[in-house]
């Protein structure tokens, strides 16, 4: 926990939320979500409200590379975490390749649920490529993991609802940002092997 910050009491606290590797202390209310001081406190609306209790994904940020439900997670406890948003996931300039691959094949109508899901997108490539089975693995034990097909896209991004119903486009969006991604890894490790 941050040291005290001017203006805490005892329902509010001083904690240093680390988004998009900016450091932003705060005093917040204890009852302040994660969503809520990100929108209103910090101005980075590119994270929507949809729900507001858990069921959309429309909120869904990483916090320490990991997906969260920033609705559902309290400011305080992600206090001296490193957040990402849909602000922080390009690089300079240049899309991340997820980002791209949305706009490449139409992947959303509306755009609400985008940040949602390309942060949720991000995660499930990594998650796969680091081995982790979902409910759509056939087999679980396998040494080497099985291909990120439309079955286990569907799977994993099922978190993320979309009320547009880009599904289809969302799908094939993560399978070439998938696609591209792990063939940047190869080049990565070829080169430094
Ligand atoms: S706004 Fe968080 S899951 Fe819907
Ligand atoms: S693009 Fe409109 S809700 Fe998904």
């Amino acid at each position: 926990m941050a040291p005290p910050t001017p203006g805490a009491t005892t329902t509010s606290s001083g904690i240093t939320l680390n988004v998009n590797g900016e450091k932003h202390t705060l005093p917040v209310d204890h009852r302040t979500t994660l969503l809520d001081a990100l929108r209103e406190r910090l101005d980075l609306t590119g994270t929507k409200k949809g729900c507001d209790q858990g069921q959309c994904g429309a909120c869904t940020v990483l916090v320490d590379g990991r997906r969260s439900l920033s609705c559902l997670q309290l400011a305080v406890a992600a206090d001296g975490r490193e957040i990402t948003t849909i602000e922080g996931v390009a690089d300079g300039d240049r899309l991340h390749p997820v980002q791209q691959a949305f706009l490449d094949l139409d992947g959303y109508q509306c755009g609400y649920c985008t940040p949602g899901q390309i942060c949720s997108a991000i995660a499930v490539i990594e998650e796969h490529a680091a081995g982790w089975p979902s409910a759509a693995t056939a087999d679980v034990g396998a040494e080497t993991p099985p291909p990120l097909d439309p079955d286990e896209i569907r799977e994993r991004m099922s978190g993320n609802l979309c009320r547009c119903g880009a599904y289809v486009s969302i799908v094939r969006a993560v399978a070439r940002a998938a696609e591209e991604m792990q063939a940047d890894d190869a080049a990565v490790k070829e080169a430094a092997a």
